[in-house]
């Protein structure tokens, strides 16, 4: 479905990206990020390996402070779904920003508003809800509703699955010696089902969910107590390098689960609110969760956060004391309502599963021309490139990656890297011809480290 002629976020395919500088990042960004960098630590990958700063946004398309356009293929960090300053949601939160900022958790008309209309929009029947400000403390919440309803503690999540960066939610995902003496207690991690690299196969070779389902059986007999109260998995994880599962893992994980009396959390901070193209990744497979954690996308940019409980164990949200300063806060509300309104107005769903067929489409000729390129994936707007050494060993290729992401960024295009792992979460309000100029400037960034590093074919 193609973005109406006069759509608001609608540029000239040609006009970007625009460098104007001689070097990229340019003079006024090396000297603010001087100035930044005395104070400010611990930027991330995606800072460090290209260090502009930016000044603007708009739908599509990010400029920095030396005037230099770039096509966003990043949405910030898959925050900024519906472009960058989307009209309607800047008004929105303006308007609630002159109305009234913070009255705790009372509720407030637009509150109860959003409250409706997720309610309306998830397909199963996650009615109970709390409203947070950031991912993690979404999480966080989820794993003490977990406990709260099943009177277990313990949790099982995935190698390579990535939660957010406080207490509990740290403790599902992959340790790090900083993070404290080691995981928290009751916290397991066990593998998932990766397409690209099963650990468990059939006698054919192709990936055995079943054989994956069995080792959790074991798992749980012998490494935990069996107070396992819920296992909590991205739908397709994001840190990793948007790793789709097999399309029967959640059918089947969901049944695992219901035979033992353990709940399925769904972390959705990242898949959900139009990003694959649903409201929420795991209606692709049919299957509901007990808890879902919305964050990123859900307040276009605007810090708001959600997390939903089934029906049957709303009433745990009682005991877990859920509320916090911020946590539908009116502005956070006026922003994920206006995004909601905007997604289902736009038809914005149906035209991020269209251009996720342009992304695949052009990403399987990627691979068909480039050695270095292993494996292609997506599903909506959350796309990866994997890059290896050796199609026959998946050698990860890790100096490819950063160059390639370099090089792509150098031309003007602003995304994701993740090791040898390319990621893009392009808003879903791009146009296709921006889009595939994208994606030119990908393949040719791939062609010249190709060239550079000796794999030309
Ligand atoms: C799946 C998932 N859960 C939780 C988080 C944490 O969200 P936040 O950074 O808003 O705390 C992230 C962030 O990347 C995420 O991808």
């Amino acid at each position: 479905m193609a973005l109406p002629t006069d759509y608001w976020a609608r540029i000239d395919p040609e006009s970007v990206p625009n460098v104007v500088t001689e070097t990229l990042p340019g003079p006024r960004s090396d000297e603010m990020n001087q100035r930044g960098m005395a104070h400010m630590v611990g930027y991330s990958g995606q800072v460090r390996l290209f260090p502009v700063v930016f000044d603007s946004g708009h739908g599509v398309t990010l400029t920095d402070v030396d005037g230099n356009t770039y096509i966003d293929f990043s949405s910030g960090i898959y925050v900024t779904t519906l472009g960058h300053c989307h009209p309607k949601i800047s008004e929105a939160v303006a308007d609630a920003a002159r109305t009234l900022m913070n009255c705790h958790d009372f509720n407030t008309p637009v509150k109860v508003e959003l409250l409706e209309q997720l309610a309306r929009v998830q397909p199963w029947d996650l009615t109970g809800m709390q409203l947070y400000d950031s991912g993690t403390t979404a999480v966080e919440a989820g794993l003490r509703v977990c406990r709260a309803a099943t009177g277990k503690h313990e949790f099982i999540s995935c190698f390579m699955d990535f939660h957010g960066k406080t207490g509990h939610a740290v403790s599902l995902g992959k340790m790090n010696p900083s993070n404290g003496t080691g995981r928290s207690q009751g916290f397991y991690l066990v593998p998932r089902p990766s397409p690209y690299r099963p650990m468990f196969t059939t006698a054919e070779g192709q990936i055995d969910t079943d054989a994956y389902l069995d080792f959790y059986d074991e798992f749980i007999d012998v490494a935990t107590t069996g107070e396992v109260a819920a296992f909590v998995l991205e739908p397709v994880q994001g840190w990793a390098g948007s790793v789709m599962p097999p399309d029967d893992f959640f059918p089947k994980l969901r049944s695992f689960c219901d035979e033992r009396d353990i709940l399925l959390m769904a972390d959705e901070v990242l898949t959900s609110m139009g990003r694959t193209g649903k409201y929420f990744a795991m209606e692709h497979w049919d299957t509901a969760p007990d808890v879902v954690t919305v964050g990123k996308g859900f307040g276009n940019g605007f810090p708001v956060t959600a997390m939903m409980v089934s029906d049957k164990h709303k009433e745990s949200i009682n005991k877990i004391s859920a509320s916090t300063s911020y946590g539908g806060n009116p502005m956070a509300c006026a922003a994920a309502l206006a995004s909601l309104q905007v997604m289902e107005d736009e038809g914005l769903l149906d035209h991020a599963m269209a251009l996720g067929d342009l992304f695949m489409d052009r990403m399987r000729s990627l691979k068909q021309d480039h050695p270095i390129v292993g494996d292609v994936r997506g599903l909506g707007c959350l796309l990866g490139i994997e890059l290896v050494k050796d199609r026959d060993t998946k050698e990860p290729f890790e100096d490819a990656g950063r160059l390639v992401y370099q090089r792509a960024f150098e031309k003007g295009l602003a995304w994701v890297p993740a090791g040898h792992i390319l990621r893009m979460s392009p808003p879903i309000v791009m146009q296709e011809e921006v889009a595939h100029r994208g994606m030119d400037i990908i393949e040719e960034s791939i062609a010249e480290v190709e060239r550079e590093l000796g794999y030309a074919g």
